[in-house]
């Protein structure tokens, strides 16, 4: 049973007990309709209380059922909420700190309603792909207007309970003992015949046909590739041009239409996703961590002034250490400046501003920073320089401080093993900006500790940050795909493309930004560096010349006003550079190759099966633990667009048998060793399984 039935004296109590957050899975709504039975049948009940155990009232319906047909078994949510809407006894939804989805919409079908202060209200179904599918749409403008409700509905954003206190949707909003206060409220009630019924309110809006059509406008606009909001606008538009059965039948339709979607399906991938994430197998949950009152950051470059903003943005005290003075006042001063600028936004309040700035202080000393229960290095990828920094690092931090680095690209074991303390050693691959940036890759070496493990996981939900594990191996999860990625990239210049080509045939499927805009963003030389070092450790590794051309053209990117693109003073924006496709031409003839137009089709495929290849190798290895892993990292490191799901889901949707064929294809072409398919790839579309 997931709700329990009791009987306090004439007042029926159902408390759903369904952790972590009630979710109205088959078992909760069977036993809420059990329960309900019990208390109709009892003559001694004279009103029911419907309330949560734990840290929910109801987080609505169970998602982990959306892909079975339990998730549409009798007793449906729809017919739960019949059952208590038409319950001769009064039925009081005791509403405490999470109401959403299923969760609200139950509440809604009571016939009366309390809640404590706090409590988060919300339908947040929108951002799952789909709309309120149990009478949510009609119900809610019926009780807090037909404005708030589209926002709430279309915004999918939690709201405090006592901001609505003033609404139809609370009968109370209680500040002492809920449960208390609604023994009071059912007493009160007991009588009352005949019993109200949201349903039987009308939405009042005077020109309401204009609202809609503004509605419509303004979601059409911003929902982008996503169904759900405008379908949303579409159900509730129902609420007042419908009577009510009608309106449900329409939201029903939309709703099972929505929860097919592939978008719909992918975000849902990213729910569970970004909360896997944070799992290990062998590291449970109740391991211990280590606490982090105090952060200290060596290097107050790029990454350490963001990488210390996360830490003071959770209020917990950074000291960051330079070498130089004058390092350090610029590094402080950069940080300041980021603040005053989101405080001239509006996005910062004055004091939150202080207490942020406050937080961080400088250091040019090892001595200050001993004490410092987490100690993040951010200066220069080097292995010499991490070498010096790491061994100070042993000699002064006290026992038990964690030592983390921030390198993208060097061996975090060998780092590790600079220090007596391997154990205590993490990577925390932060992206740039640090500050803004979702992604934090959690760098696992062979000695680090489960304890520092479970640490940093906690820690990056703290700094609200997505986590992700990956094992030791050059590039990590996401660089080392990404390098598969511009490979590609940058033959099918020399094949055809212009690099304008291929940005745009990426972008139309989503992606934030092509592999050529990005690459003028973080700034080409980056690359560059990292290929000279691999012409010398792996020469059998092929790559196109373009992007060594370039950079010896000085064409570095947005910082140098001149990459892929030419750019003028003070605007970002790209535009497209005779002198690079002449570059690219003359490169061409020069191997021999006759350029041909290649289809978008063929430029989507090759860049994002290169990454699916080489992930699968990454899953195989264990550098990752699960393809929802490497989907997190693309999603929220790599402007993945977030309807596909990520590349493992992506790869899914289209089919890995037909990933292996068109893979098949291109290996006919140049370079076809790259797509040799990794053995787990072909072992799972032989098998027709797929990766999540
Ligand atoms: N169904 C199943 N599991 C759920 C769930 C739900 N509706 N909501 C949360 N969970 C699970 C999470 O997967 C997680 O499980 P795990 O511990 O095994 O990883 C656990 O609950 C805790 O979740 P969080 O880590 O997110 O905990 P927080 O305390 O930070 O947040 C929350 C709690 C605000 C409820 C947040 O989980 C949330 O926003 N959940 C989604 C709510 C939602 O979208 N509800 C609508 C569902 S669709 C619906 O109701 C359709 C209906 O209209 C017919
Ligand atoms: P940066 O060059 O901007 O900053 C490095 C800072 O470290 C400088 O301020 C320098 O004075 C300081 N420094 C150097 N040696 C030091 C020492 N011994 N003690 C104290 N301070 C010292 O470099 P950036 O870009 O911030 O990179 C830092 C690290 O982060 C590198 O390992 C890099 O690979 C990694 N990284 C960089 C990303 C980026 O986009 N820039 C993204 C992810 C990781």
């Amino acid at each position: 049973m997931s709700a329990e039935y009791k009987a306090e004296g004439n007042i029926a109590v159902i408390t759903l007990t369904n952790p972590p957050v009630n979710g109205l899975g088959f078992a909760t709504r069977h036993a809420i309709v059990e329960g309900m039975k019990l208390a109709l049948n009892d003559d001694a009940i004279t009103a029911i209380v419907i309330t949560g155990a734990g840290k929910a009232f109801s987080g609505g319906a169970d998602i982990k059922e959306f892909n079975s047909p339990k998730a549409f078994a009798e007793p449906s949510l729809h017919t739960v909420i019949n059952v208590l809407e038409s319950s001769e006894k009064p039925v009081i939804a005791a509403i405490h700190s999470v109401c959403m989805g299923g969760g609200l919409e139950l509440a809604l079908g009571c016939h009366y309603r309390l809640a404590s202060p706090g409590a988060q209200i919300a339908l947040p179904e929108v951002k799952l792909g789909i709309l309120p599918g149990a009478g949510g749409t009609q119900r809610l403008p019926r009780v807090v207007g037909l404005e708030l409700a589209l926002n709430m509905i279309v915004s999918g954003t939690p709201i405090a309970s006592e901001k609505l206190a003033k609404t139809a949707l609370f009968n109370e909003v209680v500040e002492g003992d809920l449960m208390q206060a609604a023994f009071a409220f059912a007493n009160k009630v007991a009588a009352v015949r005949p019993l109200p019924k949201v349903r039987d309110i009308k939405v009042d809006y005077p020109n309401y046909e204009a609202f809609l059509q503004f509605s419509r406008n303004t979601v059409r606009a911003m929902s982008g590739p996503f169904p759900a909001p405008l379908k949303c606008v579409e159900a509730v538009a129902a609420a007042v041009t419908k009577r009510f059965d009608d309106g449900m039948k329409l939201e029903r339709d939309l709703f099972l239409e929505l929860v097919q979607s592939t978008e719909s399906k992918a975000l849902r991938h990213a729910f569970f996703g970004e909360r896997a994430a944070s799992k290990l197998p062998d590291v449970p949950d109740d391991t211990p961590v280590r606490p982090i009152k105090s952060v200290a950051v060596i290097g107050a470059g790029t990454m350490g002034g963001g990488i210390a903003m996360n830490f003071a943005n959770a209020g917990i005290p950074v000291q960051i250490l330079e070498m130089k003075q004058e390092a350090l006042d610029k590094g402080l001063a950069t940080i300041r400046k980021n603040y005053e600028n989101t405080l001239k936004k509006g996005k910062l309040t004055q004091e939150k501003f202080e207490q942020r700035v406050g937080l961080i202080t400088g250091t040019l000393s090892y001595e200050e920073i001993a004490q410092a229960d987490l100690v993040i290095e951010a200066v220069f990828e080097d292995m010499g320089v991490k070498e010096q920094v790491f061994k100070k690092l042993d000699e002064v931090m006290k026992q038990g401080a964690i030592l983390a680095s921030n390198t993208s690209t060097l061996d975090l074991d060998k780092i590790a093993d600079f220090t007596k303390r391997p154990q205590d050693v993490i990577g925390t691959h932060f992206f740039s900006p640090a500050n803004v940036m979702k992604l934090l890759e959690i760098v696992r070496g062979k000695k680090t500790a489960n304890d520092v493990l479970a640490t940093i996981l906690g820690i990056s939900k703290k700094i609200k940050k997505t986590g992700v594990v990956s094992g030791v191996c050059d590039g990590f999860i996401g660089n080392r795909m990404i390098e598969q990625y511009s490979r590609q990239a940058g033959f099918l210049l020399e094949e055809g493309c212009t690099p304008e080509q291929v940005d745009k045939a990426v972008e139309k499927l989503g992606f934030a930004m092509g592999p050529f805009r990005m690459g003028d963003l973080a700034g080409n030389d980056i690359g560059w560096y990292i290929r000279k070092r691999r012409y010398v450790e792996k020469p059998q590794i092929t790559y196109s010349k373009t992007a060594d051309l370039l950079c010896e053209m000085g064409r570095f990117g947005q910082k140098t006003g001149a990459g892929w693109y030419d750019y003028k003073p003070g605007d970002r924006k790209a535009y497209p550079s005779s002198v690079v496709n002449d570059m690219i031409v003359k490169h061409s003839a020069d191997l021999g190759i006759t350029r041909r137009k290649i289809s978008d089709q063929e430029i989507v495929e090759r860049l994002i099966y290169s990454l699916v290849n080489e992930a699968a190798y990454i899953l195989e290895e264990g550098i990752a633990t699960r393809a929802s892993d490497i989907d997190m990292v693309y999603l929220t490191g790599y402007g993945f667009p977030l309807h596909t799901g990520g590349p493992m889901f992506y790869a899914d949707t289209v089919g890995l048998p037909n990933v292996v064929m068109a893979m098949a294809k291109y290996a006919k072409g140049r370079h076809g060793d790259a797509w040799k398919p990794a053995p787990l790839l072909a072992r799972l579309a032989e098998e027709g399984k797929t990766f999540n």
